[in-house]
Formats: C-alpha cells, sequence, structure tokens
C-alpha cells in the first residue's frame, strides 16, 4: 500500500478499516511517515515537553492471577514485598525535589482494608511533604466506587486501568474466568473512575497470542469511544512462570512486536491528539532505545522507575524488564539531550496534565 501523508493527516478519516491499515504497513519508509506525523499531532496538541512521572512499584501483593503477568497469584518464585511508609515518603520527596512534577504508584491488585487505608494515609502524607504540588496517578488495579472517592478527595488526581484487551474473548483467554477477572466488571471500574473526576487512563498490551489487527483497531477505538485521557500501552513479553508463556510459539517476533506497538502509539496519537500517551518499560525491552523513540513517534510521557533498588527483582512482570537506574538524574539529564536533538525536552516540575481532560 502506498500509503500518502494526506491519508493520514485527517482523523476524521480514521475509521476501522484505515486504522487496520495503518497497523499493518510493513514498508519501514511508510512507518516512518506514520511515526513523524504523530510526532507532528502531539507537537501541535500537547507542545514539545515529555512529561515525568516517577514510578513506585508499591507492592507486588496481588489477588490475581493473569495468566501473563510475572507477579501473579500463583508464581510463588518472587519474594512479596510492600513498601514501607519511609520508602514511600522518602521516594516522593526525591521526586519532588528533583523536579519530577509526578509521581505513580502501582502494585499488585489488593482489596484488603489495611492496604486501602495506607494508600489513603500515604496520599495525604505526600501532598503535606511536598506542598500539594506533586501530580499522583495511581496504578493499583479495580476497587470499589466508595474506594476510588475516598483516595480521590486525599489527592490522587490520575487513576491508570489498563483494561489489557477490550475483545471479551481475548479477555478470558488472558484471565480466568471467574469473578475476580471479570470483564464487565472492570469497564465498570473505568467508568467509575472517570464518574468520579480522576483524569482517566487506560490500555492494553500489544503482540499478545491470541491477537489480530482487528482486535487491535477496536483497542483504539474502545479508548476513542470512552474518551480516555491517558494511555499506557506497550508490547507483551513472555515471562518463563506464567501459563500464558506455553503459547509463545504463536506471538509475533520481538522486532515485530516492537514495530506493532510503535504503529499503535503513532496511530492513537492521530486519533486522541490531546491525550497523554505513555512510552512504557516494556518498549526498552524488545530495543535498546524504545522509550526514545516511542517518544519520537507520539507519546509524551516518561515514566523512570524510583522505586527502591532492593525490590527491583520481585517487581518482575516480564522477562527483561529493564532494572533501575543507579543514578536516575544523570541518566535523566542525558535523556534530556537526546530529546533535545529532536526539538523536545523533559517538562521538569510540571504536572503534566492531559489537556484532553482540562478540556472537557
Ligand atoms: N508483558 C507486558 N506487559 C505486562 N503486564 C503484565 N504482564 C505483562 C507482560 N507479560 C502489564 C499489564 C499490567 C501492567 C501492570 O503490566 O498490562 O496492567
Amino acid at each position: 500500500m502506498c500509503i500518502q501523508d494526506k491519508h493520514i493527516t485527517s482523523r476524521n478519516h480514521l475509521g476501522r478499516e484505515r486504522i487496520k491499515k495503518l497497523l499493518s504497513l510493513q514498508d519501514p519508509e511508510e512507518i516512518d511517515t506514520l511515526c513523524r506525523k504523530a510526532f507532528e499531532v502531539k507537537k501541535q496538541n500537547t507542545g514539545n515537553k515529555v512529561y515525568l512521572r516517577g514510578l513506585l512499584e508499591l507492592s507486588n501483593i496481588c489477588r490475581k492471577n493473569c495468566y501473563y503477568c510475572g507477579i501473579c497469584r500463583t508464581n510463588i518464585h518472587l519474594n512479596r514485598y510492600t513498601l514501607n511508609e519511609k520508602e514511600v515518603l522518602d521516594t516522593a520527596l526525591f521526586a519532588y525535589e528533583n523536579n519530577f512534577g509526578s509521581l505513580v504508584m502501582q502494585s499488585g491488585e489488593r482489596f484488603d482494608k489495611v492496604f486501602i487505608q495506607f494508600v489513603d494515609s500515604l496520599l495525604q502524607k505526600i501532598h503535606k511533604k511536598t506542598n500539594n504540588s506533586l501530580g499522583i496517578t495511581l496504578s493499583l488495579g479495580e476497587q470499589s466506587e466508595e474506594t476510588y472517592k475516598r483516595w480521590f478527595e486525599s489527592g490522587a488526581e490520575r487513576y491508570l486501568l489498563r483494561i489489557e484487551t477490550s475483545n471479551e474473548q481475548l479477555y478470558y483467554k488472558l484471565h480466568p474466568r471467574d469473578k475476580t477477572h471479570s470483564f464487565s466488571d472492570r469497564i465498570a471500574a473505568l467508568k467509575n473512575l472517570r464518574k468520579t473526576g480522576y483524569q482517566t487512563g487506560t490500555g492494553i498490551m500489544i503482540g499478545l497470542p491470541f491477537q489480530t489487527i482487528e482486535n487491535l483497531a477496536d483497542d483504539l477505538l474502545f479508548m476513542r469511544d470512552l474518551d480516555i485521557h491517558m494511555v499506557g500501552m506497550g508490547p507483551y513479553v513472555e515471562h518463563a512462570e506464567t501459563p500464558l508463556f506455553k503459547y509463545r510459539s504463536l506471538i509475533p517476533s520481538k522486532e515485530e512486536r516492537f514495530y506493532l506497538s510503535l504503529k499503535m502509539i503513532s496511530t492513537l496519537r492521530l486519533l486522541m491528539p490531546d491525550i497523554n500517551i505513555a512510552s512504557t518499560t516494556a518498549l526498552e525491552t524488545l530495543s535498546p532505545n524504545g522509550r526514545l523513540i516511542a517518544l519520537q513517534a507520539g507519546a509524551n510521557v516518561f515514566m523512570p522507575n524510583l522505586t527502591p533498588a532492593q525490590y527491583c527483582e520481585d517487581y518482575f512482570l516480564y522477562d527483561g524488564k529493564p532494572g533501575i537506574h543507579t543514578d536516575v538524574m544523570s541518566y535523566l539529564k542525558d535523556f534530556d539531550k537526546k530529546l533535545k536533538e529532536n526539538g523536545q525536552e523533559i517538562g521538569w516540575g510540571e504536572k503534566g496534565n492531559s489537556r484532553r481532560a482540562e478540556r472537557v
């Protein structure tokens, strides 16, 4: 297929068929044109700043058993941990003092009262220590509407809950078919988050066994139809201690998954020009400069991992997950230089709200 610029400029023309075509591009030059276009659209709509979110992996205890995930309940080959209050507050202070602008707290899915209360008190203490100036995103899975409200009132502004796939059949190939893994509950949770007032994010995995280009096109349309404010999506990376590993012969090569992820990010940028799109960690597992490349292809959010290094090995979602930088600040200064070569830069000290959320 010959892809001319006019074919990819107008998002009004991005229907399912055109999206499928963009996701199916194979010619490197055509993929490059798509990425460049997405980069332009990003700069026009969200500016040239790349927003930082310091990532804190709060706990790897999980009540769920998602077939792809390294911290699923049945994996006994890791130590389960929960950070203590001091570790969290020290990290939040580090993010504040080093002008990150915002923090993401992520963990396995836990519904126990102790955890809900712990998060609540952390939110209040973080805000107190950082003069209410740090944007806080939670990524703590499905919770009751009451819990979402409680955390929102304690100062969490954003919430990321990946749908993982918007196709119900595929969803149940990736999750047990039971009460704790209900597809409709997950969608309801996303709607509750929006209703509560969060800047709401979702995302999916790309290159899963059994996943088709149609599924991926529908995932993008799902995000558009939900009018989501932010997206974190990345390639599926197999993990030897998970049930899905046995289907690894069905997944595309590393290179294909990487380019498919880039095409997804670029196409999403054309479809939803003013949302925040994260350049996710899993991209780096498939390509050494994966996250930088995605920031040149439509993504505008970067999430350096700030989890205390001794826990890094236990938050092992997939094989080859990158470790923690021992000197994250010099890494970021260097990263900023590389961004500048490309006409963008880190938005130091900025919360980096989703423009989409500010507009509605
Ligand atoms: N490959 C890629 N992403 C994964 N996640 C979990 N397991 C994997 C995997 N094997 C992602 C899921 C989850 C997030 C915390 O990490 O999308 O929502």
